[in-house]
């Protein structure tokens, strides 16, 4: 059934395989049959109408925020503004004339985001919460919902949602795309793209037992470890090493790869893991190649996860070219299986990490 554990022994895993039913499923929610947007009219003449686009969110689903910022950029042509829930609550910053927010939570209870949705509704600002809850407190509160449809998440280290909410963005960044005539939209065949993702996800995930070797050999007893990347990759890096210290307790930071000469390579010591995620981004594939060399120089346990197209032989994980509006879906999947596999080889409950609940509804 749909909240059984079947064979798995976590529900982390199972969520996991999930993702290409998810990336499917909301392929027919947001289409019709002849692959049309099928998304609230009223959500895209809102954004249509504002200059500004807030997304809020904490966790996992902040870092989907800036999974979907630069496609929501390139096909809304309206600049995205990512805020911490927890900090926003307090003063809003200068907000530009016609903003609208949108609210990024699988739960759509976290207490840290609806203190913001208060504020925006006091100021009777639009909004819109993508969830993965019909009837949440954040769907109730904002404007519109946009649904996200994974099926239930139990598993307190989310997966299919940080996914699932960078595809439900993608396709309202295509209808808003549309109705401004932006020729990137139409040319974005999210369809096709999202079927393309749901296959590289499959292809990663027949790839775990490549994944237990890796975290066998440099994850069992190191303290920390980084995930490094540039532009999109960055964004995942951040998501990636949420992803292993929730679950492994290994301290683990996403780093700018650009940005780790500038003082944090000061960390990297014999054997320090290093992952660094490359996808298909010429710009700066080779820079952060560069930058992998120098934390080998001191001595770090470099892992290269490459997108086909950006990789080398030699890299460890090969990763099925996709679309680069989606590239952060793709990307992360081998990271989510590497945080599985480091705490369940270290014997750790994979699904109930100490200290953490699933929705945190104090602020
Ligand atoms: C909690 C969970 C995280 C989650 C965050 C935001 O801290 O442990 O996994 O990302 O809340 O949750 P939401 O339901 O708002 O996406």
């Amino acid at each position: 059934s749909d909240i059984g554990k079947g064979t798995y022994p976590f529900y982390m895993l199972k969520e996991i395989d999930e993702q290409p039913t998810v990336m499917r499923k909301l392929i027919s929610t947001y289409t019709d049959e002849n692959g049309k947007m099928k998304v609230d009219p009223d959500i895209v003449k809102a954004i249509q109408a504002s200059d500004r686009l807030y997304i809020i969110a904490a966790g996992t689903s902040y870092n989907a925020g800036f999974g979907a910022k630069a496609m929501l950029e390139a096909l809304t042509n309206t600049p995205v503004e990512l805020g911490v829930a927890s900090e926003w609550g307090y003063d809003m910053p200068l907000l530009s004339k016609n903003p609208f927010f949108i609210f990024l939570s699988q739960s759509g209870e976290t207490a840290d985001s609806r203190q913001v949705l208060v504020k925006v509704n006091e100021l009777s600002l639009p909004s819109l919460t993508v969830t993965n809850v019909p009837g949440s407190t954040l769907s109730r509160e904002a404007t519109y919902t946009m649904l996200i449809g994974a099926g239930p998440e139990i598993a307190v280290a989310s997966t299919k949602a940080y996914t699932g909410q960078i595809a439900t963005l993608a396709f309202l960044a295509k209808a808003v795309g549309e109705a401004q005539e932006n020729p990137l939209a139409f040319e974005f065949d999210l369809v096709k793209e999202l079927s393309l993702v749901a296959q590289s996800i499959e292809a990663t995930l027949s790839e775990k037992e490549k994944i237990a070797a890796i975290v066998k050999k440099n994850f069992l007893t190191t303290r920390n470890a980084f995930y490094i990347g540039r532009k999109q990759d960055y964004f995942v890096a951040m998501e990636a090493s949420l992803k292993l210290k929730e679950i492994s307790y290994v301290q683990c930071e996403g780093f700018a790869a650009g940005e780790l000469k500038h003082g944090t390579i000061s960390l990297i010591e014999k054997g320090t893991p290093v992952i660094a995620l490359i996808s298909n981004n010429e710009k700066v594939a080779l820079h952060t190649r560069g930058n992998v060399m120098e934390t080998v120089a001191r001595g770090a346990a470099a892992i290269v996860i490459a997108e086909e197209g950006a990789a080398r032989p030699e890299d460890d994980i090969v990763v099925n070219a996709v679309h680069p509006y989606l590239s952060a879906i793709s990307m992360v999947i081998p990271t989510q299986l590497l945080a599985y596999e480091t705490s369940f080889q270290r014997g750790l409950d994979v699904d109930k990490p100490r200290n953490l609940a699933k929705a945190v509804t104090v602020e």
